[in-house]
């Protein structure tokens, strides 16, 4: 029999031999299921952070686990030099979904797939591939912006906490601001590769693009030959509301030319893919692949990911509660509440605090939800996740937006065990086209002058991350 571990081993354990690089929580999840989550300890927890964006059809999907128990026996990988009945089957789903969703461009379907990994190795292949189909070297990505964490999309992510201590990351990459039109028609030359676009900027706090940005950007990139890529990583695969992100926009003449999928794609098994449109053509025998990209396991999990979409309706739900959501959390009245923007089951809520105390108080009420920044609550809940477990979720986070700002103690942990009230403030909700809201332009310049760094904080700031990723 399997021997039963203590969490407070589980812990030293893994402290003991873990290279450190993500921050943890003092909890051991070993088991989970639709979107329940259970620790070692058994409390059990409704999760809001779907793994960190993975599990659009829940933990353990029955039909996923299906698909990997009679795939596993027979072959669970095998490189890509053979050919595989399971990526054949995939490919040609996955193909088949994006012509349908997406539409047919003047230009013809995206349906050349790149198989991989991970969420940043499609954003490394979506680069390269970009760089070889146009043979120019640059990228232009958006401030804020999260790609991932290998070299090439880490040079293309924004925030400097997970840049500096890699410098010198790949050439040829700039950053303009989000939303910003002219900055990037500043920003785009003969010499750019790419536009690379978050349609809705998760790690960076839940901002969706605007209708116009995302117009402007195809169209500059029409105009001086370079390509576009949406980076639907987390966004895709039913999370705002549709398939993809992008068909949101599909209206305004926004029409990617390549999308680089990941996370829920193979349903807890490690994938990724990058697609493009068929007329750019295929890459050259040798010039990129990995050992287990498009593996028959993977692919096989993936399939059944795409037909739980599909059957289940998980995109049609996502934007039915999600909206649901929105309406609930923008009626909250709290002073510590900035504004709650998102789209589908994409939820941030800017608050005028660190997210940090709030997280550990959901826990303590059995809801895992997730940051987005130092000031944005995320919630990205499993889409199969009951009504039942969303309206728990919802009070349990509409209680502790409205007493938390009353609250504020030096002693962040007093806080959590703390009878809640009711706050006073009020929300305030500009609605954008997007159904977004803004901060005023007070609240972004005094951001601004923050972000302008004195060079002793900028060191401090580098020391920090060090000795975090060191501790
Ligand atoms: C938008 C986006 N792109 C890329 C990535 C990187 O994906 P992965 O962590 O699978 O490498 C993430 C991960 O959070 C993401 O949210």
């Amino acid at each position: 029999m399997a021997e039963k571990l203590q969490t407070s081993q589980i812990m030293e354990m893994e402290t003991a031999h873990y290279s450190g690089g993500v921050g943890r929580r003092p909890v051991a999840i070993v088991r989970a299921h639709g979107a329940r989550l259970w620790d070692s300890d058994g409390k059990e927890y409704i999760d809001c952070a779907a793994g960190h964006g993975w599990a659009n059809t829940g933990h353990c999907h029955p039909a996923v686990t299906q698909a990997i128990e009679t795939q596993a026996p027979k072959l669970i990988a095998h490189t890509e030099s053979a050919y595989n009945d399971q990526r054949a089957l995939w490919f040609r789903e996955l193909a088949e979904i994006m012509r349908s969703e997406l539409g047919d461009s003047p230009r013809g379907p995206l349906s050349r797939i790149h198989p991989c990994n991970s969420g940043t190795e499609a954003i490394e292949s979506a680069i390269k591939a970009a760089r070889l189909f146009t043979g120019r070297p640059g990228v232009v990505a958006m401030r804020n912006a999260f790609h991932g964490r290998t070299l090439g999309a880490l040079s293309a992510t924004w925030n400097p906490k997970y840049r500096k201590p890699f410098e010198p990351l790949v050439p040829g990459f700039e950053h303009v601001a989000f939303n910003d039109a002219d900055a990037l028609d500043k920003a785009i030359d003969d010499r750019t590769a790419a536009i690379l676009i978050e349609v809705v900027q998760g790690e960076g706090g839940v901002h969706p693009a605007q209708a116009e940005f995302l117009s402007a950007a195809r169209r500059l990139c029409d105009e001086r030959g370079a390509l576009l890529i949406a980076d639907e990583i987390q966004t895709g695969l039913g999370r705002t509301g549709r398939w993809f992100a992008s068909q949101l926009f599909l209206d305004a003449g926004f029409r990617p030319d390549i999308i680089a999928l990941g996370k829920s794609l193979g349903g807890g098994v490690p994938m990724g893919a990058a697609v493009w449109r068929e007329d750019l053509g295929s890459l050259p025998s040798g010039a990129h692949g990995s050992t287990f990209g498009g593996n028959p396991l993977a692919c096989a999990a993936s399939r059944a990911v795409l037909g739980v979409l599909r059957d289940e309706r998980l995109p049609e739900r996502a934007e039915r509660l999600g909206a649901e959501l929105l309406r609930e959390l923008r009626a909250v009245e709290a002073k510590q509440v900035r504004e709650v923007r998102g789209l589908g089951l994409m939820i941030g809520i800017q608050l005028r605090g660190k997210v940090t105390p709030l997280l550990k108080e959901l826990m303590d009420r059995g809801v895992w939800a997730l940051p987005a920044g130092p000031t944005v609550l995320r919630l990205l809940p499993p889409l199969v996740i009951s009504e039942h477990d969303l309206n728990a979720a919802s009070r349990a986070v509409r209680e502790v937006l409205g007493g938390g700002c009353r609250r504020r103690t030096p002693d962040a942990t007093r806080r959590y065990t703390q009878p809640l009230r009711a706050g006073s403030g009020r929300v305030r909700i500009s609605r954008r086209v997007d159904g977004g809201s803004r901060p005023g332009s007070a609240y972004r310049r005094r951001r601004q002058r923050r972000r302008r760094p004195r060079r002793g904080r900028q060191r401090d700031s580098l020391t920090r991350t060090r000795r975090h990723l060191l501790r």
